[in-house]
């Protein structure tokens, strides 16, 4: 996670980010510390990546690679305003003892386009991650890529449309709407077990959450998945990210899973 200490909304690359809406970035912070201390809290393990001034949007930090067996594929960001936090997530990773580290050839963005289930690496496309870039990522982790297109700019990234609730068994959840017709009959006949959102609550960012499998921390406002969730044995932790969401980002943009390593 990266602390939103230099957080803003100084431009625009998103349709929820507005600069003439003010932040506060005190309770930004306030709101931070309270999702990294429910992580910690529950037993896991939060190591912190220092954030610089000038990149607003590195507290999103899901963003900045993927990690999965201990391997580390970059970033490599669509928009110029974010460039620059691509090197600072390799950097930590190099001094974090992290050997095997690709710097991508393709764009991607990290978690925010690529979820991993049992059987697959899920990749979105269409607004930011480069379709070049899923093969790019079966090639380096040897998983088996399922690209799908992303159709609706207020869900840009995967991970606001979609949510792994476990790994181990091809569990997940998303918003069919956001998805193109192709990619959504997909996702049907590879989950046909899936929860469905509706178009209230993925518009509350509740499928920007991350589960360890038994917890699912999700914004407390994506009010119609609590009970989805407990029927199916999840345990539902709501979170108030409501600053953060201003940048376009809510729970799981704000962290990235460190697998394997
Ligand atoms: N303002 C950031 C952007 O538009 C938000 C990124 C949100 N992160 C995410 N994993 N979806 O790039």
């Amino acid at each position: 996670m990266c602390p939103p200490t230099y957080f803003a909304v100084t431009y625009s690359i998103n349709p929820w980010m507005n600069p003439a809406k003010p932040v506060d970035p005190a309770l930004a912070l306030t709101q931070w510390e309270d999702l990294r201390d429910r992580y910690r809290a529950l037993g896991h393990t939060v190591l912190v990546l220092d954030p610089l001034p000038g990149l607003p949007d590195m507290v999103y930090a899901a963003n900045g690679a993927t990690v999965v067996d201990g391997r580390v594929l970059g970033a490599r960001f669509a928009h110029p305003e974010r460039y620059a936090e691509a090197e600072a997530h390799l950097d930590w990773f190099r001094t974090h003892g992290y050997a095997d580290l690709r710097e991508p050839v393709h764009v991607n963005e990290g978690e925010g386009d690529f979820a991993f289930t049992a059987s697959y690496l899920l990749a979105g496309r269409g607004f930011r991650t480069s379709p070049h870039a899923h093969a790019e990522a079966q090639e380096f982790f040897g998983r088996t890529v399922i690209g799908l297109d992303l159709v609706d700019p207020r869900y840009y990234h995967l991970d606001t449309a979609l949510c792994v609730l476990d790994d181990t068994a091809d569990e997940i959840m998303y918003y069919p709407d956001a998805f193109s017709p192709g990619s959504r009959a997909v996702l049907a006949r590879l989950f046909p077990h899936a929860l469905l959102a509706t178009e209230q609550d993925a518009a509350a960012f509740g499928l920007n959450a991350v589960s360890d499998g038994h917890h699912v921390l999700l914004p407390q406002s994506a009010t119609g998945l609590f009970d989805p969730l407990r029927a199916r044995g999840f345990e539902p932790l709501g979170m108030d990210l409501s600053e953060l969401l201003k940048g376009g980002g809510s729970v799981k943009c704000c962290t990235q899973e460190l697998r394997g390593g």
